[in-house]
Order: structure tokens, then C-alpha cells, then sequence
């Protein structure tokens, strides 16, 4: 497999392991994620710029690392919860389901309307996750799924300082191990992108090698308690909801824009065909990565 990482200063499209569903920035303002350069209303326009179609075709990619993470995270009746880069809030509405008291933020207005709409009892902001609009100690618990990704540690920084002493925090990404059905259509956007928005990608994508996560989160203060995997399994019935569901993703956009919409579509749909079955329903299958840490007590 061919490897993505920093020492790449100029990436293509065959450098990208997997393309971070993270923040995809679509111009040079975007490119770096500090806490200082990153736009984080351009992230938020990307990710939610097909909101309706990421919430009900893609959103699901979570569920099984919801479920290893949850009883890591003690998610329970009373437990306060912050979820970071919420995004339509599928996360959230299940612990709020679980009994937890659920806060959350997200970069994109129309990802966090649909995250209210769900959740009306949840304190959800727009907003983010550089500068979280809560106080020192807030949380019994934290989570991220697929929200913090490489050069993102300033956001861990500000996780850790609403944290309670001893809480814990859950993030979620992308592995490099196979299956990686991800992949096979991210290239395809990575080789449709410009240059500036590659750059950016490959970055984001730098969690995935093993080990950064866990520095990042020790970088913050953090203790890791546990690193795990699961498979992330989607399935669509038919190339134009499989297309649909691709389309909706952050890194999708740079390619919508640099490319003509059916040239994109019918490349993503060639490279994706091999994951479907003889009845024709593509299941997606995808490493999806883990880890656990707790602030000091
Ligand atoms: C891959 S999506 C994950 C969303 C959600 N956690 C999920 O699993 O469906 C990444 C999310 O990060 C959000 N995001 C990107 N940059 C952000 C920032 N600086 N602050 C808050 N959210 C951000 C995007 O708007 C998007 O919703």
C-alpha cells in the first residue's frame, strides 16, 4: 500500500493512503489547522455542503465504533458528554438515548441543524473545536468521531482543559489497513483535487500512521489507556445512492469543484465496483481505528 505522510511536500493523488474524512480544506487559508489558520467555516461549508445526503447515507460509517467506544467512555444515565466535530449528530442522539447529558460542536450549520433537530435536548453549538465555548472542567467524558485528525492537537488541548481530572476521551479515524474501500474512491477525488487542497489531505491523514494519535493525545497531556479497531461496514442498494453517500464527504468538494460532475461521478462509481456483491448492493467495508485516553486525576 502506498504510504501518505508529512514528508510529502507535494503529494498526488497515489500518496494518499486514505484521504481524512477530517477537515478538507478547499483553499490555501484552509491548508493549515492550527488553531490560529485553520477556517473552520470552511470546513464547516465542505462537510456540510450535501448535509441531508451525510446524514442519511453516510453517517452510519460510525456505528460500530460507537459501540466499542461507548462502554469505554462510560457513556450511562447523568454522564456529561462533549462531542467534538458532532457533525449531524448521530453520536450524540445514541448517547442521549444511553441517558448521557449531551454537548457537542460542530464547524457546519447545516450538519448542526440536523444534529438539533434529532437532539432537542442536547446543548449543540456551531462553532470550533480550537476554541470550545465551555468552562475549565465541564465534562465527565469526551469523544471525536473522525473530528480530530492529524494537526488538529490544539483541539486535544482544549478537550483536556473542559475535561474533569481523570475523564476520559474517545477519538475515532482511519486506519491503513485493508479493507480500505475508502480509499479506492478518495483517490479518485485526491487525482480530480488541486494541489493546495492534496496538501491539506495528506496532513489531515497523518493519524492514521501508527503511533500519532497517541502522541498527539500524550502531546496534550493525556494518558493512553487503550488503542483498538473495528471494520466499519456501509451498505447502498444502488450506484446512485453508493454515489450520493461518496459525494456528501468534505474531501468530495475540492473534486466537485476542479472537476465536471459526471466525469467525477462515473470515475468514483468504476473504482468502487468491486465492492459490490453478486446481488448487486455494495457493502463498504473500511479499518476503522480507536484510541482511548484519560486526563490526569
Ligand atoms: C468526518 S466528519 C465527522 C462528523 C461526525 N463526528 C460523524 O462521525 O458523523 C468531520 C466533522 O468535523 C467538522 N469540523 C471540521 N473542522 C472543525 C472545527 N475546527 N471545529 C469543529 N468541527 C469541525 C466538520 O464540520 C464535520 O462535521
Amino acid at each position: 500500500m502506498v504510504d501518505a505522510c508529512l514528508e510529502h511536500t507535494r503529494p498526488n493523488a497515489q500518496e494518499i493512503t486514505i484521504m481524512s474524512t477530517a477537515t478538507a480544506p478547499t483553499n490555501a487559508s484552509a491548508q493549515t489547522n492550527s488553531a490560529s489558520a485553520h477556517d473552520w467555516k470552511e470546513a464547516g461549508g465542505a462537510w456540510g455542503h450535501a448535509a441531508a445526503e451525510w446524514a442519511t447515507l453516510k453517517e452510519h460509517y460510525a456505528m460500530d465504533i460507537l459501540l466499542a467506544m461507548f462502554p469505554r467512555l462510560g457513556i450511562n444515565e447523568g454522564v456529561e458528554l462533549l462531542d467534538i466535530a458532532c457533525g449531524a449528530g448521530l453520536g450524540s442522539r445514541l448517547a442521549a438515548a444511553a441517558g448521557a447529558k449531551v454537548s457537542g460542536i460542530d464547524a457546519s450549520e447545516s450538519l448542526i441543524e440536523i444534529a438539533r433537530d434529532r437532539s432537542p435536548q442536547a446543548d449543540l453549538r456551531l462553532g470550533s473545536m480550537f476554541e470550545l465555548p465551555w468552562a475549565d472542567e465541564t465534562f465527565d467524558a469526551a469523544m471525536s468521531i473522525n473530528g480530530i485528525w492529524g494537526s488538529c492537537e490544539g483541539a486535544l488541548v482544549e478537550a483536556s482543559r473542559v475535561l474533569r481530572p481523570g475523564a476520559p476521551i474517545g477519538i475515532s479515524f482511519w486506519g491503513r489497513s485493508r479493507p480500505l474501500h475508502l480509499r479506492d474512491a478518495f483517490i479518485v477525488f485526491a487525482a480530480h483535487s488541486p494541489a493546495v487542497a492534496l496538501e491539506g489531505m495528506v496532513k489531515t491523514n497523518n493519524i492514521a500512521r501508527d503511533g500519532v494519535a497517541e502522541s498527539m493525545l500524550e502531546a496534550a497531556g493525556f494518558e493512553v489507556v487503550e488503542s483498538g479497531a473495528r471494520e466499519s461496514v456501509i451498505e447502498w442498494p444502488d450506484p446512485e445512492t453508493a454515489w450520493r453517500a461518496m459525494r456528501s464527504t468534505g474531501p468530495a468538494v475540492p473534486a466537485l469543484r476542479n472537476t465536471d460532475h459526471d466525469t467525477l461521478k462515473a470515475a468514483v462509481l468504476e473504482a468502487i465496483e468491486h465492492c459490490r456483491d453478486d446481488r448487486g448492493i455494495y457493502r463498504f467495508r473500511n479499518d476503522h481505528r480507536f484510541v482511548i485516553a484519560r486526563k490526569p486525576a
